[in-house]
C-alpha cells in the first residue's frame, strides 16, 4: 500500500501554488505583479481570493498589528505565529516571510536557522531581508541552502535611524548609482525579486530595466514590475500618518467603528440578542430544570 503525505514537504510547492519561476515570466511578459501584506489567516485568505500573486508577512506587523512605533521590535516568535496563520489562509499566492531585525544580521548560520524556521515550521515559500553590501553573502548562503530570497532596497525601515528617518532614498545621482549597483549585486547573489521602497520613479525604472528578476515597488513609481501595499494602509485600517505613496482603497476603520458602535448601542439598549440569536430547550426539560432549582434552593 502506498501512503501519500497530507501536506507537501517543505520546499515542495503545494497544488495550485504560483510557481516561483512564473514571476520572472510575468516580468518578461510585462504583466504587473500584485503583492500585498497580510498578517493572519483571514487576510491571507482574502488576499488570495482577491487574486494577489505574492503575500508578504511584513515586519510592518510590528506597527500595524502589534502597536509599536517602528518595525525594529518585531521578533522571530511573533513573525512565525503571523506567518503560520497567513499560510493557513492563502493557497495560490507565494507567501514571503519578512526576516525581522536581528534575525539575519549576526551570521550566515543564524540567518539560515531562522529562514529554515519560516519555511519548515511556518510554511513560508520564501523570505525577505533588507539591505545589500554585507547582506549579499547572507543572500548567497540562504539561496545556496535552497531558500528563495527577496531583497529590499531604498527605504529599509529596519535601518530608518541610519537613513535619517522614513524618507525617500536615492535622490542624488551618487545615491541612485549605489542603489542601482546594489540591485544588480542582489540579483547576482540570487534574489528572485527585489522590493524598491521610496525610490524616485526614474531610478526604479532604470533598475527594473537592468534586472532579469522582477522589482516590486512601494513608492517607486509605475515603472517597476509589481507593486506592494501594506494591508492596513490600503484598507484604511491604520490610524498613523500614511506616506504619500499609499493609496487607500477603502475606509474600513470608519466601517468597523460604525459597526461596533451599533453593537455597543444595541447591547446597552437590550436590543441584542434577539430571538433568532438565542437557544431554547424542550418545555418538559425546562419544567424539570425549574423543579430541580427548587430542590437546590431547599437544600441550601
Ligand atoms: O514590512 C513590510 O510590510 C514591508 C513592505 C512595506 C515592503 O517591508
Amino acid at each position: 500500500m502506498t501512503t501519500r503525505p497530507r501536506e507537501p514537504a517543505p520546499g515542495t510547492p503545494a497544488p495550485g501554488k504560483l510557481a516561483l519561476p512564473e514571476l520572472a515570466e510575468l516580468k518578461a511578459r510585462r504583466q504587473p505583479i500584485a503583492m500585498v501584506t497580510a498578517y493572519d489567516a483571514p487576510s491571507g485568505r482574502l488576499a488570495d481570493a482577491a487574486g494577489a500573486d505574492l503575500i508578504l508577512v511584513g515586519d510592518s506587523a510590528a506597527m500595524t498589528v502589534l502597536g509599536h512605533d517602528s518595525t525594529v521590535p518585531a521578533t522571530m516568535e511573533e513573525m512565525l505565529v503571523l506567518t503560520r496563520a497567513v499560510t493557513r489562509g492563502a493557497r495560490r499566492p507565494l507567501v514571503v516571510a519578512d526576516m525581522p531585525f536581528g534575525s539575519f544580521q549576526v551570521s550566515d548560520e543564524e540567518a539560515m536557522h531562522n529562514a529554515i524556521r519560516f519555511v519548515k515550521d511556518a510554511g513560508a515559500d520564501a523570505v525577505k531581508l533588507e539591505g545589500a553590501g554585507p547582506m549579499l553573502g547572507r543572500v548567497q548562503a540562504l539561496v545556496g541552502g535552497g531558500i528563495p530570497v527577496m531583497g529590499h532596497l531604498g527605504l529599509t525601515p529596519q535601518s530608518a535611524t541610519m537613513l535619517g528617518g522614513f524618507k525617500a532614498q536615492g535622490r542624488t545621482a551618487e545615491q541612485a548609482v549605489r542603489l542601482y549597483e546594489d540591485a544588480l549585486a542582489l540579483e547576482a547573489a540570487g534574489c528572485f525579486a527585489i522590493v524598491l521602497e521610496a525610490v524616485p520613479a526614474p531610478v526604479a525604472s532604470r533598475i527594473t530595466e537592468a534586472l532579469t528578476v522582477p522589482t516590486i515597488g512601494i513608492g517607486a513609481g509605475a515603472g517597476t514590475d509589481g507593486q506592494v501595499l501594506v494591508w492596513h494602509d490600503l484598507l484604511g485600517l491604520y490610524e498613523g500618518h500614511a506616506p504619500r505613496f499609499v493609496k487607500q482603497y477603502a475606509d474600513l476603520a470608519a466601517e468597523i467603528t460604525k459597526a461596533v458602535g451599533a453593537y455597543v448601542e444595541e447591547v446597552r439598549e437590550r436590543r441584542f440578542p434577539e430571538e433568532q440569536h438565542t437557544y431554547g430547550m424542550p418545555e418538559e426539560e425546562l419544567a424539570i430544570f425549574e423543579e430541580a432549582l427548587e430542590d437546590v434552593a431547599e437544600r441550601r
